[in-house]
């Protein structure tokens, strides 16, 4: 996953930045989730509202968006800033806290584990190089790139090169690179492969071989560059487009985070889908799977009983297949914002 979460450009960028900002803010210095939920929701509504909003009440018809926010809203439209905002900005806890997230590896409480101990920039990191786990360590070094946000026609060249890879190594692998890209992003945070391969269901032992094989061919050709860690079913680490694959680059590529993800062919589209997010997007999917009865996840669809125990898994072909089952209409990535 990625750290930062840029929103797109739309509209009402100047709301939908400083709810992002109050969102951060909660998960990383108050540990507040749900508070984070909440903003995050509320600025997926925004975002995806065709008008200039001019005013809290009008914001207030939108899906997420209630009083408080609302308040929010007006206090910005009317001042063009947000005194909450500026009082953050100018807390040096808060501050220091959320800066320190933004380095991957460290999440909130290691953030403020950091901070007591006097620890609060990048400098002060560096000094402390050996107390960090190899995960920072890797998140320090590349600290500026992991900041940029991968343009899309980078991510497409990556999901051109990704592809090839995946077919040299075994032709029946099925590779999908899902996140922000999927839905169309013009950039992305960082890149989120799943693959599957027929060998692989939930009916087999696990196979982490078919994970590592493709993991240390893209190693083989330079293609990653850093392993921050290398599960059975999980893999995450570093990459970086190579200028000999890429003969129209002029100046070196950053080094991107990639995660890589292995699931079992029945579980596929299940995985798919989840991934594509939007996050906000799947919490509303799997609230509505609830209400028709269903329970969704990762990994599978299962209907539930009377009890509320669930089911067996559903059996589903594409995700087309998992939003018939809830009734709800299909909806392209592209559209899956909230
Ligand atoms: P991310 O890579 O964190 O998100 P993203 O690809 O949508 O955005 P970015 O461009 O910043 O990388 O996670 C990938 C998908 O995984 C996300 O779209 C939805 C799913 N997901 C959740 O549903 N809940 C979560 O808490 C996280 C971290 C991810
Ligand atoms: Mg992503």
């Amino acid at each position: 996953m990625s750290k930062r979460k840029a929103p797109q450009e739309t509209l009402n960028e100047g709301i939908t930045d400083f709810l992002i900002e109050l969102a951060n803010y909660e998960r990383n210095v108050n540990r507040a989730v749900h508070k984070y939920n909440a903003y995050r929701k509320a600025a997926a509504s925004i975002s995806k509202y065709p008008n200039k909003i001019k005013s809290g009440t009008e914001a207030k018809k939108l899906d997420g968006v209630g009083k408080t926010i609302a308040e929010k809203i007006d206090e910005f439209l009317t001042t063009g800033k947000l005194r909450k905002i500026e009082k953050i900005r100018g807390d040096e806890t808060s501050s220091s806290i959320n800066f320190l997230t933004r380095v991957t590896g460290i999440g909130p409480a290691a953030a403020r584990k950091f901070f007591e101990d006097g620890v609060k920039t990048l400098e002060d990191l560096k000094n402390i190089e050996h107390k960090l786990n190899h995960h920072q360590q890797i998140g320090l070094k590349y600290f500026e790139d992991f900041e940029k946000r991968i343009p899309r026609v980078e991510m497409q060249k990556m999901e051109v090169h990704i592809l090839k890879e995946l077919d040299v190594v075994d032709p029946v692998y099925i590779g999908t690179i899902c996140g922000s890209y999927r839905r169309g992003a013009e950039s992305s945070g960082d890149i989120d492969i799943l693959l599957t391969h027929p060998d692989y269901t939930s009916e087999t032992e696990k196979q982490p071989k078919l994970l590592h094989a493709v993991v240390e061919h893209l190693e083989s050709i330079g293609f990653i560059t850093e392993t921050l860690s290398k599960g059975d079913t999980k893999y995450m680490g570093v990459c970086q487009m190579q200028l000999k694959d890429d003969p129209e680059a002029t100046e070196e590529y950053p080094h991107r985070r990639i995660d890589i993800r292995i699931i079992p062919k029945d579980q596929y589209f299940c995985g798919v889908l989840y991934f594509t997010g939007s996050d906000v997007f799947n919490k509303h999917m799997r609230t509505h799977a609830l209400d028709m009865g269903f329970t969704l996840n990762e990994y599978t669809i299962r209907p539930l009983g009377v009890t509320g125990m669930a089911g067996e898994p559903l059996l589903v072909d594409s995700e087309k297949d998992i939003f018939d089952y809830i009734q709800w209409k299909y909806r392209e990535p592209k559209d899956r914002i909230e």
